[in-house]
């Protein structure tokens, strides 16, 4: 027990170095510009795996990013297989502007390390690739089967690597999958996630006249692309924040009253959130609470506007065209595609005359739910209770990590979630970071993990 802990403590300031170097690289999925610095941190964490003494270590083609591949299978065929997931590629760093340090050029400040993917997925990544490691270096071996793969496409895909699930089954045959890449529900409350939503997302351009124009001259003779696209979402949601797009509810599970009782046990966190978050009051689906919304109901929310003039002082333009895009995280049993094609039917119709629509969808994502009776939960369960002292709550989590559907349909493995990060870790936002005692912690606990997850029967 205290052999790991003597372990990680001593190695603190390479893990430390590590997760530095991993920063640096620039691997923004999105951005096609840098597909490069996403392959690299593919072999970068090849490289930690080859040294760890995983074998067939390479990268996997996908056709979209690449995926990084290892394995380590000496622990006997009647021990589980484990697949450790994790994701290599970030967010785009976007808005530059609002970082307080680099985002590629991670600082330490009380605490935390600030860095694009600090948390989301480089840090948490390297808790697995370490605990992985300190098994090996205290133990000699693994207690289970282990099969790393680690995607370069989870912030921006292209659907790529969850194909790459379907057609190498096999390859990735397992009987439970280990994730850190999810948040704590709170600093005091260390979580289990058991359920992930969905999500469908587009994007829409309106355009209008095939030019810009003069807004006096032309003002009153056209329908303006930019009010259009106003009218246009105003129209997806109603003042309930109910969405309007005939059938969109029409799969959707209806929770029952045990799930509301559980959501309900966790606690009502409303007055911090909205301290936290610096607003008036919180919104959502009328009916519900903020956990039932979040968890266990689909969301609608516009990300992005843009058109005509937004700078300094005034322009009397009415702009050609303009555009959005919007997405809605779904909950079982909806279909993303099914609410992609409900999105652009109703958008269609909706559209007001005098104006087109080019509507593309940007990402489908199956929404996920863990047989709650899966006993790799209570394995983690107990790895929680040994690394960081304290007893893991199972609870569901508003976010999305796509390939876990595709693990469950296409492996029928069960995602255990074991997650160090904090909803203050700024994920997706400037200014992210990781609590490096999370860090620490965090590899203490995967070790017992895989401990822990050695003793389920298979
Ligand atoms: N690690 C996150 C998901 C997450 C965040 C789980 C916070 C629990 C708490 C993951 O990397 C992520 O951001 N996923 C995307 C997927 C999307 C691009 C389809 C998301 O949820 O926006
Ligand atoms: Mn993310």
């Amino acid at each position: 027990m205290t052999a790991i802990r003597d372990y990680v403590e001593q190695n603190k300031e390479r893990y430390l170095r590590s997760l530095i170097d991993f920063v640096k690289i620039q691997s923004v999925s999105a951005d096609p510009k840098r597909a490069n610095e996403v392959r690299r941190a593919g072999q970068w964490t090849a490289d930690i795996l080859k040294n760890i003494g995983f074998e067939n270590v390479g990268l996997k083609e996908t056709g979209g990013h690449p995926a990084v591949y290892g394995e380590w299978l000496k622990a006997g065929t009647d021990k589980p297989t484990i697949l450790c997931y994790g994701h290599t590629d970030v967010q785009p760093e976007d808005p530059m502007e609002k970082w307080t340090t680099p985002p590629f050029d991670p600082v330490v400040k009380n605490g935390n390390l600030y860095g694009r993917g600090a948390d989301d997925n480089k840090g948490q990544c390297l808790t697995q690739l370490f605990g992985l490691e300190a098994l090996m270096k205290l133990d000699g071996k693994l207690p289970v089967n282990v099969k790393v793969f680690l995607e370069g496409e989870e912030e921006g895909g292209t659907g790529a690597t969850e194909k790459f699930v379907f057609d190498n089954a096999k390859l990735l045959a397992c009987d439970a999958v280990a994730i850190s890449d999810t948040a704590w529900h709170s600093a005091e409350m260390p979580t289990i996630v058991t359920s992930l939503r969905g999500m469908a997302y587009l994007e829409v351009i309106v355009r209008g006249p095939s030019r810009d124009l003069h807004s006096g001259v032309y003002g009153g003779k056209v329908q303006n692309p930019l009010n259009a696209m106003g009218k246009i979402i105003a129209k997806i949601q109603d003042e309930n924040g109910v969405v309007q797009i005939p059938g969109f509810y029409d799969d959707v599970v209806p929770l029952s009253d045990k799930e509301k009782a559980e959501f309900r046990a966790v606690g009502d966190e409303d007055e911090w959130l909205k301290k936290d978050l610096g607003v008036k009051a919180l919104w959502g689906e009328k009916g519900y609470t903020t956990l039932e919304r979040n968890w266990g109901r689909p969301s609608c929310d516009v990300h992005g506007i843009w058109g005509g003039y937004a700078g300094k002082g005034t322009k009397t333009v009415i702009a050609a065209e303009g555009g959005f895009k919007i997405s809605s995280r779904i909950v079982a049993n909806q279909d993303p595609e099914k609410i992609a094609k409900l999105y652009e039917e109703y958008l269609k119709k909706i559209c007001p005359p005098g104006v087109t629509l080019e509507i593309k969808v940007l990402h489908l994502a199956y929404p996920m739910m863990v047989p709650i009776d899966s006993p790799f939960l209570e394995a983690a369960a107990t790895a929680f209770e040994k690394g960081f002292g304290k007893r893991a709550r199972m609870v569901r989590e508003g976010a999305s990590i796509p390939i876990t559907a595709a693990f469950l349909r296409a492996l029928k493995a069960p995602s255990i979630m074991v997650g160090y990060g904090l909803n203050s870790d700024n994920i997706h936002s400037p200014d992210e970071c990781f609590p490096l005692d999370h860090l620490y912690n965090g590899i203490v606990t995967n070790y017992h993990l895989y401990h822990e997850f050695a003793r389920v029967k298979k």
